[in-house]
């Protein structure tokens, strides 16, 4: 999907079962994102509605064994999609009881842009996750009171895990962006009262 906040919601809700997600470049098409697919081995493929038409270009050539979740409105436009959002209606509301993952556990694979050849998985455990996002929290010294405008593409390291990561583990807010924008970059910053001055004030001394 594209970058939208249930993409978060859903690695998290993932890591929780024991599922590894694989985060896919929401622009590949055809041959790059089948392979992105049946490099994870996936055993499921969640998307969201303005990613239908992809799922549908490369449906016929995953394994039967791939299940299908559609996450939008209205009819899937993919055959043999499930809908999620009616499975979500029927399904319990309490939190799964004590996580069943370990800390050096996979969470999810990162693939490499590809620009030289088809994108590798980067394998990221928990661990991983939580070394690289505690580093840039210490490194620019942010906090719970601070708001990250962090306007990159969420299946990416940058934005997924150091930026996602210091919410998740530091609580400091993070802005995310539909799409980067160089020209509203400054706009964005001062709208949603983001403390990223902060961070070029850290970094000018070196
Ligand atoms: C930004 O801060 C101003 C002044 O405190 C406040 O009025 C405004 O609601 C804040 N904007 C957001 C998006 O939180």
């Amino acid at each position: 999907m594209e970058n939208r906040p249930d993409l978060v919601f859903y690695w998290m809700g993932l890591a929780k079962i024991g599922a590894i997600g694989a985060l896919i470049n929401f622009n590949l098409r055809e041959k790059s994102l089948l392979h992105c697919v049946q490099a994870a081995q996936a055993q499921c493929v969640v998307f969201s509605e303005e990613m239908a038409p992809a799922v549908a270009d490369i449906s016929r050539d995953l394994p039967m064994s791939c299940s299908l979740y559609y996450m939008g409105g209205g009819q899937c436009p993919v055959v043999g999609a499930v809908s999620l959002d009616l499975l979500l209606k029927k399904s319990p509301t309490f939190t799964p009881p004590a996580p069943i993952t370990k800390f050096t556990d996979r969470v999810f694979y990162v693939y490499t842009s590809g620009t030289t050849g088809l994108p590798k998985a980067a394998i990221f455990s928990h661990s991983r996750f939580y070394y690289m996002a505690s580093a840039v929290h210490r490194m620019l010294g942010l906090t719970d009171q601070d708001i990250l405008y962090d306007p990159l593409p969420l299946y990416h390291t940058a934005e997924g895990i150091i930026g996602m990561g210091q919410a998740f583990l530091w609580g400091t807010t993070v802005v995310i962006k539909k799409k980067f924008s160089a020209s509203g970059f400054w706009d964005d910053c001062l709208k949603y009262n983001c403390t990223v001055l902060k961070v070029v004030q850290v970094w000018r001394p070196l």
